[in-house]
């Protein structure tokens, strides 16, 4: 599809990296390599660390479209593409209201249940009180999360009573809205989107209690299997599962489905990320690379639906 495109076609591009939220590092890993891809492709590519001004560099700029390489808060719940939108610049990844849809967890899940997406009962808790009866009710073990961000910052395996005060200190620390849900022990997997294609499923395997900030960024020891061990019917079919997730939240361009599988084999869906990470250790390019999408041609096709997609608001000037 993009082989019909010239890297002219694209005009000046910004890559809006960086900005304030936890994963600002990793932000900025990802949009230098994205940058980086950019000019590989030959196009007029420059970055933009995104701080409080960003409206008037955006306006000093002038681009013709922008990759967003934001992470986390800012830059994934709508707030960088509502500016977008003002400023009629085109953008990659889904629109206002699916990131912020997406961003919050709670209101992912709450379509899901609704549309019949498998994914795990949760609860709301603004104090210690409500943990703990969130606890009684679900039993142990539990899984406590900031509703928001990323990166597993703030979540904690809670096995034992005692460990739920600073659990819930910890997350709450993130965020002022704490979920508990119920904490699956089985396998975990990610499917990666791009377009109208869900990419090969990815099983995830750590020796750590889960998939957490160290196992992301930091561990050698987490493997990633790809092609993963479903059979191909069952891999076909939690791809599309995974692709319908994405879609009811109304979420376009490109992206990734977070997911736990017990033993018995079903599964639960726990996130969407709108803007996934494009680090070495990244999952989308493991993936797409799976498919024979090599890193240039993956960050191309991301923006080629740019050039297409209608997301600018028009006006009557
Ligand atoms: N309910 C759960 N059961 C088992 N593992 C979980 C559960 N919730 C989260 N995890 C683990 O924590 C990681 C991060 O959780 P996730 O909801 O995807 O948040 P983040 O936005 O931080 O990636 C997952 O990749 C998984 O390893
Ligand atoms: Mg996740």
């Amino acid at each position: 599809m993009i082989d019909k495109y010239t890297p002219e076609d694209f005009g000046n591009v910004v890559v809006l990296m960086g900005g304030n939220s936890a994963e600002r590092e990793i932000s900025l890993v990802t949009g230098n390599n994205i940058l980086n891809a950019l000019k590989r492709n030959n196009i007029n590519a420059v970055g933009l660390d995104v701080q409080d001004d960003v409206a008037e560099k955006l306006l000093q700029l002038k681009p013709d479209r922008a990759f967003i390489a934001l992470h986390g808060p800012g830059g994934e719940d709508g707030s960088i593409q509502g500016l977008l939108n003002y400023l009629k610049i085109p953008y990659t990844g889904s629109d206002v209201a699916a990131c912020a849809v997406t961003l919050e967890k709670t209101y992912s899940k709450l379509i899901w249940e609704v549309l019949g997406i498998p994914t795990l009962p949760f609860r709301l808790v603004n104090d210690i009180e409500a943990a703990i009866d969130a606890m009684q009710y679900f039993g142990l073990p539990i899984c406590v999360k900031p509703t928001n961000d990323g990166s597993s910052v703030g979540i904690t395996k809670v096995t034992e009573p005692d460990q739920l005060p600073e659990a819930f200190k910890k997350a709450a620390d993130y965020n002022k809205r704490v979920m508990i849900e119920p904490w699956i022990d089985g396998l975990e997997y990610t499917v990666g989107i791009l377009g109208d294609t869900p990419l090969p499923v990815i099983e995830i395997r750590t020796p750590r209690t889960f998939y957490d900030f160290e196992a992301k960024y930091n561990e050698e020891t987490t493997l990633y299997i790809c092609p993963c061990e479903l059979s191909a019917e069952k891999e076909n079919e939690l791809r599309y599962l995974a692709l319908r997730a994405f879609q009811v939240l109304g979420c376009s361009g490109w992206g990734r489905v977070d997911l736990v599988a017990n033993r018995a084999g079903d599964y639960f869906f726990l996130e969407v990320n709108t803007v996934p990470g494009m680090t070495d250790h990244s999952l989308v390019p493991k993936a797409a690379d799976v498919m024979g999408i090599n890193f240039d041609r993956l960050v191309l096709e991301i923006l080629s639906y740019t050039l297409t997609s209608n997301v600018v608001v028009e006006t009557n000037s």
